[in-house]
């Protein structure tokens, strides 16, 4: 099939070289001519294990192209997706203006029948905008085109491998006809494809993800009275993973969510609700509980080192919002940074990918070129559970530490082990 992406960031790439490897004929447009020019190169804008190769690959099979030109990508095109992004706005609301801009523009394109699928997080009632925006051109639904809500559910970090390995895949639409097309295309993937109507996909992505925040939350709120207790939430964890109803997924505690969705789509949802006269009392707990979460490192960070923080230096592993990306958008690693300079500390940091990026948006860092130099500290932060920390050679770094202080914010040591060595270890609920 031949398939246009509107928007080639995280979601709208990988989407798109993961279709292009099925066999599809993908057109990917963007308006940042930067990151065309340099995919066109086979130069991936972000770090995602496996995408640089599938994207190279495609484009010498001749299945993947890259243009700033709408035009080019949706004449081709039977299916036409929009991926661009969604933010917050000062409300929590998503703001749609990108998708509105694609809609305008789209509204003088469409010259055949096209099916417009929204890839992006939107919330309902963004796809009858979309639809009175391309009938304002005089375009006709169901004539001219039809519309879809196709909503991603890819993790960051695994992104190509959820591509090819969809937990499931959600198609909302009221044309029957869409639903065959947009089943054909997806079927490969051999993930089971619920059909449903476009409120209800839409409504399946905001709970998804409200879900796995409460159960961060919720793992958060055990991991402290863990510490109360003398328990270890990892173990506390791993037993009511056992469980069948519960299962293991989302349930490391830790610093708390952070990244591009899990609170925007939160603080999103509570805005839905509250727009159609419901308080979600529940969902504003778990975005409490996870502003609450950030801070408890600090804490921990002041428990070692003592109050005052302006004389001490502070090495952080760990700048991506996660480990596997090089994404730091609402990092928690650069909230706890900045939390950090506040108090007067100075900062050392190294991330294996994410580097780069960070450096955009905290200059005032000393960034380092491995986790040895970081640790030439007053104590090392643990902020992102990338492989490559769990293999440091720990005798070394307890060598270059001024004093021996792990805190691990994202539990990747045996606290029994560490204090063994002879370091002060602060995990997060091990007891
Ligand atoms: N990142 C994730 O993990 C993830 C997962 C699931 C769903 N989503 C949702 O998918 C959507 C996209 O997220 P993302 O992280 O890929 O965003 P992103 O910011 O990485 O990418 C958006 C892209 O759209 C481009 N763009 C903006 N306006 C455009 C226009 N008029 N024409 C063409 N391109 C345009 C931007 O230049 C950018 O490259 C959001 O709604 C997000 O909530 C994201």
């Amino acid at each position: 099939m031949r398939v246009c992406i509107i928007g080639t960031g995280y979601v709208g790439l990988v989407t798109g070289a993961g279709l292009a490897e099925l066999g599809n004929k993908v057109f990917c447009v963007d308006v940042d001519d930067e990151k065309i020019a340099n995919l066109k190169k086979g130069k991936t804008p972000f770090y995602e294990e496996g995408l640089k190769d599938l994207i190279e690959k495609n484009l010498k099979e001749g299945r993947l192209f890259f243009t700033t030109s709408l035009a080019e990508g949706v004449h081709p095109s039977k299916i036409v997706f929009i991926a661009v992004g969604t933010p917050p706005k000062e409300t929590g609301e998503a703001d749609l203006s990108f998708v509105i801009k694609v809609a305008e523009d789209l509204s003088c394109l469409i010259d055949k029948y096209k099916i417009i699928a929204i890839k992006s997080t939107v919330p309902v009632g963004a796809l009858e905008l979309v639809t009175q925006i391309l009938e304002r051109e005089g375009k006709k639904k169901g004539v001219d085109f039809d519309i879809a809500s196709t909503p991603e559910f890819l993790r960051e970090g695994n992104a190509v491998y959820d591509f090819f390995h969809p937990s499931r895949t959600v198609l909302g639409y009221d044309n029957p006809k869409v639903g065959k097309i947009l089943h054909e295309l997806f079927a490969p993937l051999r993930a089971p494809i619920l059909h449903t109507s476009p409120a209800t996909a839409q409504m399946i992505k905001y709970a998804s993800n409200a879900f796995l925040a409460s159960r961060i939350s919720f793992i958060n709120e055990i991991a402290n009275i863990c510490e109360k207790v003398g328990a270890d939430v990892v173990e506390v964890a791993r037993g009511m993973g056992y469980d069948r109803r519960i299962g293991e997924g989302y349930l490391n505690a830790g610093i708390g969510f952070g990244g591009p969705c899990l609170v925007k789509d939160l603080k999103a949802l509570i805005k839905i609700a509250e727009n159609s006269g419901y308080e979600a009392h529940f969902l504003k707990s778990i975005l409490e509980k996870n502003e609450h979460q950030t801070r408890t490192i600090l804490y921990k960070i002041k428990q070692v080192l003592g109050e005052v923080l302006y004389d001490k230096t502070v090495g952080i592993l760990g700048l991506s919002f996660k480990a596997g990306t090089s994404d730091v958008r609402n990092s928690l690693s650069l909230k706890i940074i900045k939390l950090l300079q506040k108090e007067g500390a100075k900062i050392k940091a190294y991330d294996p990918k994410a580097m780069e990026e960070a450096r955009k948006v905290a200059p005032d860092v000393t960034y380092t070129e491995d986790p040895y130099e970081t640790a030439q500290s007053d104590a090392l932060v643990i902020l992102a559970a990338w492989g490559e920390f769990k293999e440091l050679d720990l005798e070394k770094i307890k060598g270059n530490l001024k004093n021996p202080v792990i805190i691990d914010g994202v539990n990747i040591f045996d606290p029994e082990k560490m204090r063994k060595l002879g370091f002060v270890y602060k995990g997060v609920g091990r007891g």
